[in-house]
């Protein structure tokens, strides 16, 4: 049987995201309510890391636990990964003592590549181009608020990043529109977005014009990992693309707002807005946990019910 990986949010047809989310939601429960769940016994998770992280390795390493297996920690600072032992032999390797294993690294191609020698289920937790956990955590929050999200929309401000491009993925599934607006210089390459995608978002070249009617603002750091050289160029560029109040109050009266975090109050977003009353922010960092929970149940187990 193929194994099944999950490298990009398109990887899943929304039948499956139906059955993942409503898994979610049953094992988040069930941690609420202290009830013991431990479908993952006896089965580890290897989490290859070659960028930081405090929300993705604790989500993957808590929730790996509680379902009753271990998760194991790599880094390239410390392992043979970061001496340049090819990729395919790692993968030949890591997957012959494992179940399943996430990884974080730079290009999609790496985690491609990975995958291809892997022999258990491979999870992107974050590569340049895209964050599928994240934006699965991000849809589940928003369903779990304001219910489907189909036919909704998302203002996307800031940066044309991993996140934005999960997001048009994500927009092509579930059926909603994404209204994006990046600074000059610093837009989408549309040879990372499908013919579906690109008819899923409209550009806008005003910020505040993006966020106009939306039911959900999101945005996330002008600088991601591994662009850190680019970082006082990037503060010119987009000065003026602030998720504040203003741009708030163009939204929906009950729009939400996200950011995956880190935050960096008063670059991207102003503190009002995402320590304010439409920010979820904590509930979308928590909700990592459960989401990837019923995702590792589903890519070790597949359908259980
Ligand atoms: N949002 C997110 O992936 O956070 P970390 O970089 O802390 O894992
Ligand atoms: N776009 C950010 C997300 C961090 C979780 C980065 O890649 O650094």
């Amino acid at each position: 049987m193929a194994i099944k990986h999950y490298l990009q949010f398109s990887d899943f047809s929304l039948d499956e995201y139906q059955y993942v989310m409503e898994r979610a939601s049953i094992i988040k429960r069930k941690f609420k309510d202290y009830k013991p769940y431990h479908p993952l016994a006896d089965r580890t998770l290897v989490m290859v890391f070659e960028k930081n992280s405090t929300r993705t390795r604790l989500s993957f390493e808590a929730g790996m636990h509680q379902l009753g297996g271990a998760a194991i920690y790599l880094n390239t600072r410390d392992s043979q990964l970061g001496r340049g032992e090819p990729i395919e032999d790692a993968a030949q390797v890591i997957s012959r003592m494992c179940d399943v294993i996430m990884i974080r690294t730079f290009g999609q191609e790496i985690i491609e590549r990975f995958a291809s020698s892997s022999r258990v289920p491979v999870i992107n937790g974050l590569t340049n181009e895209q964050h599928p956990c994240q934006v699965l955590a991000d849809i589940f929050t928003f369903i779990e608020h304001r219910g489907s999200i189909a036919g909704k929309i998302v203002a996307w401000v800031g940066d044309a990043n991993n996140m934005l491009y999960s997001w048009l993925q994500a927009a092509a599934v579930f059926g909603f529109h994404i209204n994006v607006s990046t600074p000059a210089g610093y837009d989408i390459d549309p040879t990372q977005v499908s013919a579906e995608g690109a008819s899923r978002y409209t550009f806008f070249a005003h910020p505040a014009d993006a966020c106009h009617d939306a039911d959900l603002v999101t945005t996330d750091v002008w600088t991601s990992m591994g662009y850190e050289e680019e970082k006082n160029a990037r503060l010119k560029a987009f000065d003026g693309w602030i998720v504040d109040a203003e741009k708030m109050r163009r939204a929906k009266s009950d729009a939400l707002f996200m950011h995956c975090l880190p935050a960096h109050r008063g670059e991207e977003v102003s503190a009002d807005v995402i320590d304010g009353p439409q920010s979820v922010v904590w509930d979308e960092a928590e909700n990592r946990l459960h989401v990837q929970k019923a995702l590792l149940e589903y890519l070790v187990l597949g359908k259980i019910s």
